[in-house]
């Protein structure tokens, strides 16, 4: 494991982490909040490949840092709310959640399969240098195991995550040390989803208008959809099928695909769960087409990044 103890790290420090990034391979690196567990967020087995780490039971969708503006505007429908906060708050302690451009090239799991993406522009010149050098953006999340807190130092991230990041940008002690605030403005009322370093008062200050949470008593975000994070299929979901039906679309795992549905996505010929989760909602939304009665999933195991692939089709089979 590589480690390097220094504010500014030597260029080939930075160029060494570039090249795993490019090979689609984690890097944990400082931000000013809290050190993330990055790669790069275009790729979709390496986004995929955080989740394995971090060991969560569920797909939450993921931060994505940029090192621009015009890096964010590639990937989510920019607005003027956006522009007043980025002026304001970027680069610092802010994610956006904003919706994604149809043809945006991040990966689906770092929305977890919806339609919105948070983005971030983070004020720590190493993460900056890192972003800027790899040219792609970072799917990020704090580098901790789930339920741990998060780390802001690189020694919190070596004894949590040890070998399971090979490299560690070491930018020294976080400076905010809390995570992001993070706000919706992918809909009509700003929501404010995660407090943290920049308040409430703050963005409400510089919007000119309130910013409703969750438990707001005024009940706006009520509205079914708001807090959506999740992609939900439009078609009813049925689990552990042996036996797909004639009409039926079969999302299938492994090497023993059962014939008799109308069409056929493998999420993994070898039983590659990295590979299933990489594709998960891709399929998903590939399958969830009028001709078809149901999507048919085949049985899938419940070890490592399994337990969150069988949560998510879980939930879109009760939806
Ligand atoms: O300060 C931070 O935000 C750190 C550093 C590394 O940037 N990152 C971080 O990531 O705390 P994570 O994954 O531990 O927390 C991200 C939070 C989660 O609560 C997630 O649900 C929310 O942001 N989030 C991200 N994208 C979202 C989206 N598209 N819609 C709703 N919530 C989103
Ligand atoms: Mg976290």
């Amino acid at each position: 494991m590589l480690s390097i103890n220094m504010q500014n790290p030597p260029a080939d420090t930075i160029a060494k982490a570039v090249q795993f990034i490019r090979a689609g391979r984690l890097v944990a690196f400082p931000t000013e909040t809290v050190y993330g567990l990055g790669a790069d967020a275009t790729d979709d087995v390496a986004v995929a490949e955080i989740f394995a780490v971090k060991g969560r039971p569920q797909f939450n969708p993921l931060i994505v840092h940029v090192d621009s503006v015009a890096m964010a505007q590639r990937f989510v429908a920019w607005s003027k709310t956006a522009d007043k906060l980025a002026d304001k708050f970027w680069p610092g302690p802010l994610t956006l959640v904003l919706a994604r451009l149809s043809d945006s090239k991040i990966s689906l799991l770092a929305s977890a399969g919806g339609d919105t993406l948070g983005v971030r522009l983070p004020a720590h010149p190493l993460a900056r240098a890192l972003i800027a050098q790899a040219g792609v953006p970072l799917a990020a999340p704090s580098a901790n195991r789930s339920g741990a807190v998060s780390p802001t130092l690189a020694a919190h991230v070596r004894e949590e995550l040890g070998d399971d990041v090979p490299i560690i940008l070491d930018g020294g002690a976080c400076a905010v040390g809390i995570e992001s605030t993070v706000v919706d403005i992918s809909g009509e009322i700003p929501a404010l989803l995660r407090p943290g370093f920049v308040t409430r008062e703050q963005l409400e200050e510089v919007l000119g208008r309130k910013v409703v949470t969750h438990d707001d008593p005024s009940g706006m975000l009520k509205s079914p959809g708001l807090l959506l994070t999740h992609y939900a299929p439009k078609l009813p979901v049925r689990l552990n099928v042996t036996e797909p039906h004639a009409r039926e679309a079969l999302l299938a795992f492994g090497p023993n695909v059962p014939k008799g549905a109308k069409t056929i996505i493998n999420l993994s010929e070898t039983s590659d769960l990295k590979e299933a989760a990489a594709r998960l909602f891709a399929s998903l939304r590939a399958l969830d087409k009028p001709e078809y009665s149901t999507i048919a999933v085949m049985p899938i195991p419940h070890d490592g990044l399994g337990a969150a692939i069988n949560d998510r089709l879980t939930r879109a089979a009760s939806a």
